[in-house]
């Protein structure tokens, strides 16, 4: 069986410093890359910044900064959010590294070779903070000013030669490829989305602009730089080393096994980068994943709305792991998500310090006072105690099954469960009232343990910092967090000593501020 997976997030436009969308995307890339991981994958994880077009040059010039000098500040503070975020990408691609540069040339001449590409005049509605061009009846008049009815972003005239790219001719390609692939674009209601846009009818696309420089040139046509998502885009395949077919990565990586993106580029990821892919006669990519947007005030947030809540400053405030576990359980995936800062005390104080960080000090204190501080190794489980520890184990490949299908809720929603039954069960075991019976307190006791390594194990993915710190109870290290340990109840008979922790997570208290 194939175990590497590929998965990518957008690559972020360093116009202005990142924002809570762009850590939502990247945190829910390290949660599928984590979990591939230790279920045994190869996991490659890229990110990285998309630094050419109109909107950088234009934001460069506001500050009277080269654009370069201007995106080697601003990319930084994305890759420094990148290691803030406790992200395990492997890779962080510039769109202005030479490495990308060579291969959107060589694609570019791919394209032209096949008669993808001919040279015309370009006039008609473009958004420059989209980076889009709009036909008439996808612009309005808000105010006397003409905006993109789908971003409410302002447009633009521009009448130049251009050079295009022959996307009416991949229109019919693009809807087999769909009806062939149903699993390409998710969730379901964006794929539906995208086929009647194709079946709207496609367009040939404007992919280079003449009346600016920041961008890749045109091979053999130094007056024209690069469309700048038909640069963007292909950064998934240069950071694999395309064109270089002998390299190992893009043999290993290629095709990846999702682009996960927010809706708000869909089209580009699901109709024109699959129709470059299909012209250059490379392999698309396993799924494209649209996610819903974090809302502030039920609006989209973004730099331009001037909406938008600093992830560091929600970090400083209340640590990493609780902003990553609230964005994971609170925004249904998928959907739009409202984020508040009320509910995320709430995630804390009830799902994080009450139910998890108070399940694994019960457990270690009574296990330190009523058994030498060691795992118990003279136990028998009984029905009871089987009954929750096989919940694991009968889970597993739904569980897998699940992951590979992005539901997120579901996998949340299972390790909630889990942690009110662990919950429950010790309460309902009474382990304190089996002082005379030590076989029986020790064997509730191991069970329980054994469903604090299972959660935390479960955890990782969301909270890393914290499962390994939980983990510490048993010696247990990163390396040692593996999937198909879920099917084994007597992991812990091989440790031995237990160990004492800090509290995992400090509760807020509510009626202090
Ligand atoms: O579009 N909620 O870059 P960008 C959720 N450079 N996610 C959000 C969000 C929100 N409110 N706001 C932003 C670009 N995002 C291009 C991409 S890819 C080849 C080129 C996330 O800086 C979400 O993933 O505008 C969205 O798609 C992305 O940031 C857009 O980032
Ligand atoms: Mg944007």
């Amino acid at each position: 069986m194939n175990k590497n997976f590929y998965i990518t997030t957008p690559i972020y436009y360093p116009s202005a410093k990142p924002h809570m969308g762009h850590a939502y995307s990247s945190i829910i890339a390290d949660f599928f890359a984590r979990f591939k991981r230790m279920d045994g994958y190869d996991v490659h994880f890229l990110t990285g910044t998309d630094e050419h077009g109109l909107k950088i040059q234009r934001s460069a010039e506001k500050q009277n900064i080269d654009p370069l000098e201007f995106c080697n500040q601003i990319s930084k503070t994305f890759r420094d959010l990148s290691k803030t975020l406790n992200l395990t990408n492997t890779d962080f691609i510039r769109t202005t590294e030479e490495r990308h540069k060579k291969s959107v040339q060589h694609l570019w001449s791919e394209l032209e070779n096949n008669d993808d590409i001919y040279l015309s005049k370009y006039s008609g509605w473009y958004s420059v903070s989209d980076e889009a061009f709009y036909s008439e009846d996808e612009i309005e008049d808000l105010d006397g000013v003409k905006r993109s009815i789908s971003s409410k972003s302002p447009v633009e005239w521009i009448e130049e030669e251009s050079y295009f790219f022959r996307l009416s001719k991949w229109e019919k390609p693009l809807l087999d490829y769909y009806e062939s692939h149903p699993n390409f674009i998710a969730p379901e209601s964006r794929k539906n989305e995208v086929i009647s846009f194709v079946k709207s009818g496609l367009k040939d696309l404007s992919v280079s602009r003449k009346s600016f420089s920041w961008g890749i040139k045109v091979p053999n046509n130094n007056d024209h730089v690069i469309y700048v998502w038909l640069d963007a885009l292909t950064n998934y395949i240069s950071a694999l080393n395309y064109p270089d077919s002998s390299d190992k990565l893009f043999k290993k990586f290629w095709p990846a096994s999702i682009h996960l993106i927010g809706k708000d580029i869909l089209r580009f990821h699901a109709v024109y980068w699959p129709a470059f892919l299909l012209a250059a006669k490379i392999k698309l990519p396993q799924r494209v994943y649209g996610h819903g947007w974090i809302l502030s005030d039920n609006e989209k947030m973004s730099k331009s709305k001037g909406n938008i809540l600093d992830p560091i400053e929600i970090i400083n405030q209340y640590g990493l792991d609780p902003l990553r576990y609230y964005l994971i359980k609170e925004v249904s995936f998928g959907n739009d998500g409202n984020i508040s800062q009320e509910r995320l005390e709430d995630c804390i104080n009830s799902d994080l310090a009450n139910n998890y960080g108070n399940l694994c000090q019960r457990v270690i204190t009574f296990a330190i006072k009523n058994c030498n501080g060691e795992v118990p190794k003279n136990i028998k489980f009984e029905s009871e105690d089987l009954l929750i520890l096989n919940r694991y184990k009968d889970n597993l490949s739904i569980i897998r099954d699940k992951i590979d299908n992005q539901d997120i809720n579901f996998y949340i929603d299972f390790i909630v469960n889990s942690l009110f039954e662990a919950n429950k069960y010790f309460n309902d075991q009474e382990p304190w009232k089996k002082k005379e019976n030590p076989l029986r307190l020790n064997t509730i006791v191991y069970t329980t343990l054994e469903i604090v390594r299972k959660i935390s194990f479960l955890l990782y993915p969301i909270i890393p910092q914290s499962s390994i710190k939980a983990l510490k109870i048993f010696d247990l290290k990163e390396n040692d967090i593996n999937l198909t340990s879920l099917e084994n109840n007597e992991f812990l008979l091989k440790e031995s000593k237990l160990n004492k922790i800090d509290i995992l997570f400090k509760k807020i208290d509510k009626n202090n501020d």
